[in-house]
């Protein structure tokens, strides 16, 4: 192999790798895990619960959701 192929190969390889994880974010739609808070975030199972603490229209010290509307937070956000 030439040295030329092994530096193609590489940098592919990166690119694919970097990409796939960047977007793996959006394409699965999985959110940032509450997992990462779990001293917040026990025992929370209702999207009113989640939204008394994140509604952006009622600011807290929570970071406020871009998307308040949305059905079944734990679907998204109760990622491993
Ligand atoms: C379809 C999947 C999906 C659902 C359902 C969903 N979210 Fe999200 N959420 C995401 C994704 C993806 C992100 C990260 C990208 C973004 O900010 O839009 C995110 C980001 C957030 C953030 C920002 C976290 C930060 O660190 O700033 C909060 C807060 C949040 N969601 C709360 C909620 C709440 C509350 C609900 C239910 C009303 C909910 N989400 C429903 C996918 C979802
Ligand atoms: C009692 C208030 C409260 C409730 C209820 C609550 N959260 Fe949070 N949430 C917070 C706070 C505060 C943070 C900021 C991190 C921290 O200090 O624990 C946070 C952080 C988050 C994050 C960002 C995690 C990260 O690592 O970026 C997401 C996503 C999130 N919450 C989603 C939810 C979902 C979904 C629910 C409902 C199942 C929910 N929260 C219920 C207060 C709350």
């Amino acid at each position: 192999m030439t040295i030329k192929k092994v530096l193609t190969i590489t940098l592919l390889t990166l690119i694919i790798a970097s990409s796939g994880c960047a977007y793996r974010h959006y394409l699965g739609m999985h959110g940032p895990t509450i997992r990462n808070s779990p001293e917040t975030h026990t025992g929370v199972t209702e999207d009113s619960q989640c939204l008394e603490c994140h509604n952006p229209d009622d600011p807290t010290d929570a970071p406020p959701t871009n998307h308040p509307g949305f059905k079944g937070c734990l679907k998204c956000h109760n990622g491993a």
